[in-house]
């Protein structure tokens, strides 16, 4: 039987304007996570997919070809030379709340992919790894820039921009994060679609704001490796801002970010596609747990006190 887990994620600053080009940083959270397992079935069964939590179990023969898990089982034992249809079952859980912006589509398949390998005892790099999850990505995405495989594969603090190599950061000072959940499914590709649509009606205003966009998180990535945390905060109230100005903010997660400001965070914004899913605030010497209540107080439907190291 072979395990392998795969963490959650948030954006800390660039979302959208990473699909146009821009730089994005994204951290691992570590608190929640996917897993998956492979275990040896008894013969003649073939391949079983099962999603305890979804209380589903099927064939892998049966998945229809849009499956995002039949897709990244396929698309793995391809790439690791498997022929045939070995009789196996892989099982995925996952603690990742589902369409929050916290990479739970993700971190499943990339803990897919490591489990498969290691059952095969094959030694695929976090190149290949991310490779193939980008490939499904595609498939809960539409457009995605890559980010989201990169930092869930990569697990550590990643600036990301599209189509260059991956730079993981080293954080001189580690400080906390916030992330707490407005209870709103919020599809990416709904939001990126929306986006795409402002891009297209009237593309110098977005590009502009693509550009203040690439602005801060450059800036975030200078304040991350010179161990300069205060500077973060205000450089996330801007970036929500320009966030909202796209149209991809929401009132439950303007109320969310208002109540974390009020409580003693640094800074706060959505994180991930907006609409609904999280928003993160950064907390300040012992703000930590003052910020944590007020958002469990004002009905945030999860929230999780993340370091980022
Ligand atoms: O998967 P989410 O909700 O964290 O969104 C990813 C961030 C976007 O920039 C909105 C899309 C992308 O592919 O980068």
């Amino acid at each position: 039987m072979s395990t392998a887990y795969a963490p959650g994620k948030a954006i800390l600053f660039g979302e959208h304007a990473v699909v146009y080009g821009r730089p994005a940083i994204a951290v691992p959270v570590g608190k929640v996570r996917a897993c998956a397992v492979v275990s040896p079935s008894p013969g003649g069964t073939g391949i079983m997919l099962s999603a305890p939590d979804l209380k589903r179990t099927y064939p892998l023969s049966q998945a229809a070809p849009d499956d995002p898990l039949g897709a990244i089982v396929s698309n793995t034992l391809a790439h690791l030379g498997v022929t045939g249809h070995p009789d196996l079952t892989v099982t995925v859980t996952s603690t990742i709340p589902i369409a929050r912006g916290m990479g739970s589509g993700t971190a499943i398949s990339v803990s897919i992919v490591r489990a498969l390998a290691a059952h095969f005892g094959a030694t695929l790099s976090d190149a290949e790894v991310s490779a193939l999850t980008f490939e499904v990505e595609k498939i809960y995405h539409g457009t995605p820039s890559g980010i989201d495989n990169t930092v869930v594969t990569y697990q550590k603090p990643v600036y990301f921009v599209k189509g260059q190599r991956v730079e993981t950061l080293t954080v001189k000072t580690p400080f906390l994060l916030i992330v707490a959940d407005t209870g709103i499914a919020s599809p990416t590709h709904v939001a990126v679609g929306d986006v795409g649509r402002k891009w297209q009606c009237d593309r110098e205003e977005c590009e502009a704001v693509f550009d203040r966009i690439g602005a801060v998180a450059r800036a975030a990535r200078q304040a991350i490796e010179l161990g300069q945390p205060a500077k973060l905060g205000p450089l996330m109230n801007d970036n929500q801002a320009l966030l909202q100005s796209l149209g991809v903010s929401s009132p439950e997660l303007d109320r969310l970010i208002e109540v974390a400001l009020g409580a003693g965070a640094a800074g706060a914004k959505l994180s991930g596609a907006g609409r609904g899913g999280n928003m993160i605030a950064l907390a300040p010497g012992t703000s930590a747990s003052a910020v944590e209540n007020s958002l469990v107080a004002a009905g945030a439907k999860g929230v999780i006190v993340n370091e980022v190291s």
